[in-house]
């Protein structure tokens, strides 16, 4: 196992629709983490139609949540085949309050930790709007219909919005205004690691 005790994790938290997986993009380029999402995870397993990515479909069809020991199991097994990372930013997981217990748990065996919590704040009309925009081209069948997309939204505030109290009774929880353009949302998200990366270098 290696440990590195200047590894920088993040999370990038946030409803669907509010730019985590455009965000990661930027910030995986500038900063050299792993990213970890959950969602193309799962998306790769139903493209290639293994038993998981069948069963992970039933509910992502729907909006609703997979399971947590499916999830978990992933995170744990990506962990492991990248000891040598120079962090990780995880995008779309930890999704609920036993998730968030687990990664904890899977970073300190790695003596390591959850630096910051980055949570991309977008009014729920501008969510809907970006979604059934991008479910016209991107055949996402949970971007599909506003009523998939509205289950989705319920189960983020239902099940996902807790793990924020998590992070924040450690003071790891950063509110990031999300509904500027892409490149404004990223100079915010910047300024937080930059202040991030150079208290741990
Ligand atoms: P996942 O793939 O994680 O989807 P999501 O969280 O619903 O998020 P999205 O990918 O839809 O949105 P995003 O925040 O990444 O925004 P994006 O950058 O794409 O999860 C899908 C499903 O998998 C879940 O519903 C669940 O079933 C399952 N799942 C995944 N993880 C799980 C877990 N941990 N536990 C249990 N189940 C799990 O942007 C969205 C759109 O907006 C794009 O078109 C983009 O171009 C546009 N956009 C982005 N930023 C801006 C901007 N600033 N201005 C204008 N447009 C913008």
């Amino acid at each position: 196992m290696n440990i590195n005790n200047n590894m920088v994790n993040l999370i990038l938290f946030g409803p669907p629709g509010s730019g985590k997986g455009t965000q990661s993009a930027n910030i995986i380029e500038k900063y050299g983490l792993i990213h970890l999402s959950t969602g193309d995870l799962l998306r790769s397993e139903i493209g290639g139609k293994t038993p998981l990515g069948l069963e992970a479909q039933k509910f992502m069809d729907q909006g609703l949540l997979v399971p947590d020991e499916v999830v978990i199991g992933m995170i744990s097994s990506k962990l492991d085949a990248n000891p040598e990372a120079a962090g990780f930013i995880f995008d779309g997981f930890p999704r609920t309050t036993a998730q968030a217990e687990a990664l904890d748990k899977l970073l300190a065996l790695k003596k390591t930790a959850i630096h910051t919590v980055l949570s991309l704040e977008v009014p729920e009309d501008e969510l809907i709007r970006r979604l059934l925009e991008r479910g016209l081209t991107s055949g996402r069948s949970d971007d599909a219909s506003e009523s998939i997309v509205k289950n989705r939204i319920v189960e983020y505030h239902n099940k996902t919005a807790p793990v924020a109290d998590h992070y924040a009774k450690f003071g790891k929880f950063r509110k990031i205004k999300g509904d500027g353009t892409v490149e404004a949302t990223f100079e915010l998200l910047s300024k937080e690691i930059d202040e991030l990366v150079s208290v741990r270098a």
